[in-house]
């Protein structure tokens, strides 16, 4: 029986609503070849689908060796960036459908990080340059007797960036990342924003030191590539740009 086409998938006239798709997906395994290369796979699939779905298929079905990272599948671990027909989104926050799936979809690691094995890349120099920005609240004296009160507005402040989730789209789409891997890059400069913006931190200085450094915000061109990926809708360049205005005025 011949595959429907999308539009007929779509338009509902289809008897199944499966079409077939191919995945061309960029494998790299350093114990069989020092090279990557691009495989294709058939995949039989409904486009309202997402790409991790037809990951998993490929896992399970066709090819157990095909390695990537997931998690919550709901976009919430940030652990399934990948690039998506040369873009940076999520796998399981992208569907089939969004993709032109008459043609080939092309899946590869995200850039300017190590690929370990296909689609698994080296997240230590993401996580340290995080670690780096110290993401958590720093308070000094005794402890309170009760909840640290903020204003609704205080809260407003940096409410943006609260919604990392660590998931590198950001950083591996910026072009001064890609150049050496040095750039504290913007996913640590947005959990920095996080908490030098929150009226109950008291360390927004020493963070604002940490990213005055050579590889900290100044090297950021305002490229936009950070804000364009970012699945969760993050302001990247502008936290980044606010970060820097508060370097130069002092005021946050
Ligand atoms: Fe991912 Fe957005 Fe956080 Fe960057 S800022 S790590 S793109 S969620
Ligand atoms: Fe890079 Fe984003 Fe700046 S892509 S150059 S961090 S605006
Ligand atoms: Fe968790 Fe996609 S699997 S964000």
């Amino acid at each position: 029986m011949a595959t429907p086409t999308l539009e007929k998938a779509e338009a509902g006239f289809a008897d199944s609503p499966y079409i077939t798709v191919t995945f061309r997906i960029r494998r790299f395994n350093p114990e069989i070849s020092d090279e990557a290369t691009w495989q294709d796979f058939q995949v039989e699939i409904d486009p309202k689908e997402r790409v991790l779905d037809g990951l998993h298929k490929i896992k399970w079905e066709l090819d157990g060796s095909l390695t990537f990272r997931r998690s919550c599948a709901h976009g919430i671990c940030g652990s399934d960036a990948m690039r998506i027909n040369g873009k940076n989104r999520l796998a399981c926050k992208t569907l089939i459908k969004d993709l032109n799936p008459e043609k080939p979809i092309t899946v590869e690691a995200i850039k300017g990080l190590t690929v370990l094995k296909d689609l698994v890349v080296d997240m230590d120099p993401f996580f340290q340059a995080y670690r780096d920005v110290m993401p958590f609240l720093v308070t000094k004296g005794n402890e309170p007797t009760r909840e640290r009160l903020q204003s609704a507005e205080d809260r407003e402040r940096f409410d943006d960036t609260t919604k990392c989730i660590l998931c590198a789209a950001c950083t591996s789409s910026c072009p001064v990342f890609w150049n050496d891997g040095q750039y504290f890059g913007p996913a640590a400069i947005v959990n920095a924003h996080r908490f030098i913006f929150d009226s109950r931190d008291e360390a927004g200085e020493q963070r604002l030191e940490i990213l005055n450094d050579k590889d900290g915000v100044w090297r950021c061109r305002t490229t936009f590539n950070c804000t364009d990926a970012c699945p969760r809708g993050i302001e990247v360049t502008k936290a980044i740009q606010e970060v820097k205005r508060a370097l130069i005025t002092r005021r946050f």
